[in-house]
């Protein structure tokens, strides 16, 4: 049995910033209720940057793969020429899917309804029997998505035409990113191949999940377990070495302190020690050791709206989250890494991608079914309205498991969904070891 929830009415309040307290909430109306998903749809993905793929997913021209970016279906492709292009995935004849399969490489894309063909520059190159429509016939081509911008091989599209560009959108989320890319010396890769899952759950839950620094120790015991098993030492200060950072527009991270990233996952052999290591220095010499110290700290970054990276340097996992419904949403995963990596270190990166991540790994189902016991206890949402996000609140510093990075993220939301202003919430700036910058700035345009 379903109630319908009412209309918000002005005065509706989806979020209890309280700064004298102080102390945040959030109203769990925002989860379940369809009016609410309705304008997120309009109001967030019809208005902002949205992750596409990454370009390494495209390794030669005529490269294809379809996916759904905010709803719409979408071919994500190189031309013919090797760049980038996103189409809308609808013939413009009479709307049938012009291309079904989720990846390939094809010179034309040819619609199964009436055989219309397109090229990968997205031109109608052939019509069937196209003397019936008249010489003056205007052949339509493909429709594309207002804006389509990279930024070091992570590719975003908007369906708003008046965006800000991408770099601006961004923010302070571009520094963290850097770190991630500079990983490679020749470029990091997106593998072939993905996790998918879903989870009946609201989407935002999975975005507060995916930077949570304070779930880890209670959800995560038996992946913890795991490891401490396999002979790794974790102690609790290297673990607790974090901060929670608001990057503007709405994006965040929880950030680990130098050494934190790769404390996670099995033991590597001495050998495979010794590869990690040399690779840092050679980072070191090129970046300079403040910037470094940064890379090996583990961060989770939520780029506002959907898109997760998630760097703790033994692994890299980008994450898309659907929504598809108020209490039901679809992810995408996949695993980025340093491609010149030896044989270890790769296997050590895979091991973890499935034993950390994986939808049937030692992590990742302990979180959805969190995500879903709080989905099915929304049902008393009316009785119980308000979900509380304040940690951290009053603290000169927030710390990876307080929760500044969430308050940043919905108070965009509130901005975009209800035109709900919030000021920046104030905080002493992070101590220099989180801050250390590149030594040698280099040109990063669309090269990974
Ligand atoms: S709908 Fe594609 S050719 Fe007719
Ligand atoms: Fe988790």
């Amino acid at each position: 049995m379903t109630q319908t929830p009412t209309a918000p009415t002005e005065a509706f309040r989806f979020i209890d910033d309280d700064r004298e307290s102080p102390r945040f909430r959030v109203n769990r109306r925002a989860m379940v209720d369809p009016e609410v998903f309705d304008r997120e749809r309009d109001r967030i993905f019809g208005q902002v940057w949205l992750y596409v793929g990454h370009e390494t997913e495209l390794s030669k021209p005529h490269d294809f793969k379809t996916r759904d970016v905010a709803g719409r279906p979408v071919i994500f492709a190189r031309d013919k020429a090797g760049a980038i292009q996103v189409w809308i995935n609808s013939c413009p004849h009479r709307g049938a899917m012009i291309c079904r399969e989720p990846a390939g490489n094809a010179r034309f894309m040819t619609c199964f309804y009436h055989g219309w063909s397109f090229n990968t520059s997205g031109k109608l190159v052939s019509v069937p029997g196209d003397t019936s429509y008249g010489p003056g016939f205007q052949r339509p081509g493909l429709a594309s998505p207002a804006r389509l911008d990279s930024y070091r091989g992570f590719v975003f599209i908007s369906f708003n035409p008046d965006v800000e560009d991408l770099v601006d959108y961004l923010a302070e989320a571009k520094e963290f990113l850097d770190l991630v890319c500079d990983q490679s010396e020749v470029g990091m890769q997106v593998l072939e191949g993905t996790h998918e899952y879903s989870v009946k759950a609201n989407w935002k839950l999975l975005v507060e999940n995916s930077y949570d620094g304070y779930h880890a120790v209670s959800t995560h015991q038996r992946y913890f377990e795991m490891v401490t098993a396999s002979g790794v030492e974790l102690d609790a200060a290297t673990l607790g070495d974090s901060i929670g950072v608001d990057l503007g527009n709405g994006h965040g991270a929880s950030v680990g302190g130098p050494g934190t990233g790769g404390v996670f996952g099995r033991p590597l052999s001495q050998a495979g020690e010794a590869e990690k290591e040399e690779r840092f220095e050679g980072f070191r010499t090129k970046y300079g050791g403040a910037w470094v110290d940064r890379m090996t700290g583990a961060r989770n970054l939520v780029i506002f709206p959907n898109l997760v990276v998630i760097d703790l340097v033994m692994g890299v996992v980008i994450r898309k989250i659907d929504p598809i419904r108020p209490d039901y949403m679809e992810v995408t995963a996949w695993e980025m890494v340093p491609p010149e990596e030896g044989e270890e270190l790769k296997k050590q990166r895979l091991d973890n991608f499935l034993t950390f991540w994986g939808p049937g790994g030692l992590a990742s189902p302990d979180d959805v079914e969190a995500l879903e016991t709080c989905q099915r206890s929304f049902a008393a949402h009316r009785e119980l309205e308000w979900s509380d996000v304040s940690r951290g609140m009053s603290s000169p510093v927030a710390l990876g498991s307080d929760e500044l990075q969430m308050r940043t993220w919905w108070r965009r939301w509130d901005q975009l969904v209800n035109d709900r202003e919030h000021p920046v919430e104030p905080h002493e700036p992070p101590s220099a070891r989180f801050r250390g910058e590149r030594a040698e700035l280099q040109e990063q345009t669309t090269a990974g």
